[in-house]
């Protein structure tokens, strides 16, 4: 019996190596961690069990009969986060660059299929040259695989996926189908193709960082949605976003005690936005106020940034918070703007989050950059998300609520619950000028001074209409509230709203404008 032991235990240290100590050298002096460090660092302490430690290839081409590693370049298995369980996968780059197998497939496929069966999230750790050469359509399958299960499982569990390393090909297809993209700064990279293969077919010269570096997707393809200084840093708050979400749509979001009051009001929001409508704020500061103990997890933070989305808590629940930025384009909404809020309040829909929005929108961005790219189609699906969201929808109009963005932006008339307004809020077609150009272009015309008129006029519309009080009479307000007050406020709608229950008529899915 003791022979067997040992042998194990022999085999579990030579698994655990991987690559081999030369390798892992390689990749701490790259900065990285290896795939088992990554599954310590983000389970709690001790909680990790490994499955398929065994698990070999079957490949017999190019010599790969000769060259076996025990797990086979990725390492499966399930752990606690703060208490709850999640299945993980972390692919290990000193095997075979952390190539895709049909082997490490099976792997990553039979804790998915179990994280389903049981209802937990699944977090993907990838540092991987996507599919393995040397198995050819063998290993496609096994992405494939992996990308019907990704694919099954979205609305069902949390799916996170962390990039660590230089992913191409196929291994960065599934983390886009997955909830949320982190990737780390200067260490790792997604592309379809390499800085190579694009000189070859294009003619371009660009450095794998330009094409495909965390900067590059977290500012200007809108890919991942987090850029994170290190390893450790980006496993950190990935812990830290599992715990805003339920473990599966089966579940609602852990409520936790914030220790803030929910009463607590916050006199500074009284004097947020300044009294030159033209002149801008930082709606993150209100954000930051509203929310139990300052904490928010902005999401996409450094992309489309006319318009905010994250996670925060109010009285412990878990929230989505939507919320136009004044400071960028003046919080209009564009079409990357419009895409980042509407997969964001499908996300929360799909998990029973909460949605909070926040609107000070003069509409959505004109031009025919905007046009020719398709805001009409991009902009109704934002629209579509809020029509469609089922959870409980709270909405603070701060300032301006113009147009056809007034309508988007979880207005009552997309089902929202409750919609309140600060006293100085304009809720209208268009700004006065606009408006009263157009209602009053021949008296103005005709007026011996036409720029005093417009004037003059501009000055009554926004004396009479621009403001919530049309809006609240006719119910489309519920309330107009102190701005001191909307922590307060928030919260309580929030309780007032607790077991709604809303459904859709029966349909196989719906037809997003894609
Ligand atoms: C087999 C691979 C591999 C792969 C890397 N390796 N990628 N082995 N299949 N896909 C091996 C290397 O041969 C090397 O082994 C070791 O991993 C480390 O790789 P290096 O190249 O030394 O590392 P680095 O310089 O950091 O470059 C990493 C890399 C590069 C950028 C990922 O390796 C690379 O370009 N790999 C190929 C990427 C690719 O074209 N993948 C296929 C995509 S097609 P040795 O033993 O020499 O150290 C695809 C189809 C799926 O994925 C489509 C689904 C939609």
């Amino acid at each position: 019996m003791q022979d067997i032991i040992d042998r194990l235990e022999m085999l579990r240290v030579g698994a655990s190596l991987g690559g081999g100590q030369a390798r892992i050298d390689a990749q701490h002096a790259r900065g990285k961690l290896t795939a088992r460090e990554r599954l310590e660092a983000l389970m709690d302490p001790g909680s990790f069990e490994e499955m398929d430690l065994f698990v070999e290839h079957n490949c017999t081409d190019f010599g790969m009969d000769e060259n076996h590693i025990a797990g086979d370049g990725v390492v499966t298995g399930v752990g606690l986060i703060y208490g709850r369980r999640v299945f993980a996968f972390s692919q290990d780059f000193t095997v075979f660059g952390g190539s895709l197998s049909e082997a490490n497939a099976r792997k990553i496929c039979k804790i998915m299929d179990m994280a389903m069966k049981v209802g937990s999230p699944v977090v993907g750790l990838n540092d991987s040259g996507g599919a393995r050469i040397q198995e050819g359509v063998a290993s496609l399958a096994g992405y494939a695989e992996v990308f019907q299960r990704n694919v099954l499982a979205s609305g069902v569990i949390p799916q996170i996926s962390a990039i660590m390393g230089p992913c191409a090909g196929g291994a960065v297809y599934s983390p886009a189908l997955t909830d949320f993209i982190m990737m780390v700064k200067d260490t790792s990279y997604m592309f379809l193709t390499g800085p190579e293969v694009v000189k070859t077919v294009t003619h371009e010269d660009v450095s794998a960082e330009q094409l495909g570096g965390a900067v590059t997707h977290s500012t200007r393809s809108g890919v991942a949605d987090f850029a994170y200084e290190n390893d450790l840093v980006l496993l950190k708050q990935l812990r830290r976003l599992l715990a805003f979400l339920p473990s599966s749509n089966r579940d609602t979001p852990p409520r936790i005690d914030s220790g803030d009051d929910p009463k607590r009001r916050i006199y500074s929001l009284d004097n947020l936005v300044p009294n030159d409508p033209q002149r801008p704020y930082d709606m993150k500061e209100l954000v930051a106020k509203v929310v139990d103990n300052g904490d928010f997890m902005e999401i996409q933070a450094g992309y489309a940034k006319n318009i905010i989305i994250g996670l925060a808590r109010l009285d412990g629940r878990s929230v989505g918070i939507i919320a136009n930025q004044p400071m960028v384009l003046a919080g209009c909404l564009d079409i990357a703007s419009s895409i980042k809020a509407a997969r964001f309040v499908r996300f929360c829909d799909c998990f029973h989050i909460p949605l909070i929005t926040f609107v000070d929108v003069p509409g959505f961005l004109p031009g025919l950059q905007q046009e020719l790219g398709g805001i009409i189609k991009h902009g109704a699906k934002l629209l579509f998300a809020y029509a469609e969201a089922t959870v409980p929808k709270v909405t603070v109009i701060t300032r301006k609520a113009y147009g056809g963005a007034y309508d988007v932006m979880s207005s009552k008339h997309l089902r929202g619950d409750l919609n309140y307004a600060w006293p100085n809020a304009e809720i209208a077609v268009m700004g006065p000028k606009g408006a009263a150009e157009i209602i009053f272009r021949n008296e103005i015309k005709a007026s011996a001074n036409p720029e005093a008129k417009l004037k003059e006029v501009t000055a009554a519309y926004a004396a009479n209409f621009a403001n919530p009080f049309i809006a609240a009479r006719k119910g489309f307000i519920d309330d107009v509230i102190m701005p001191h007050d909307t922590r307060m406020r928030v919260i309580r709608g929030l309780q007032t709203l607790e077991g709604k229950q809303l459904s859709l008529p029966w349909k196989k899915h719906d037809n997003l404008p894609l």
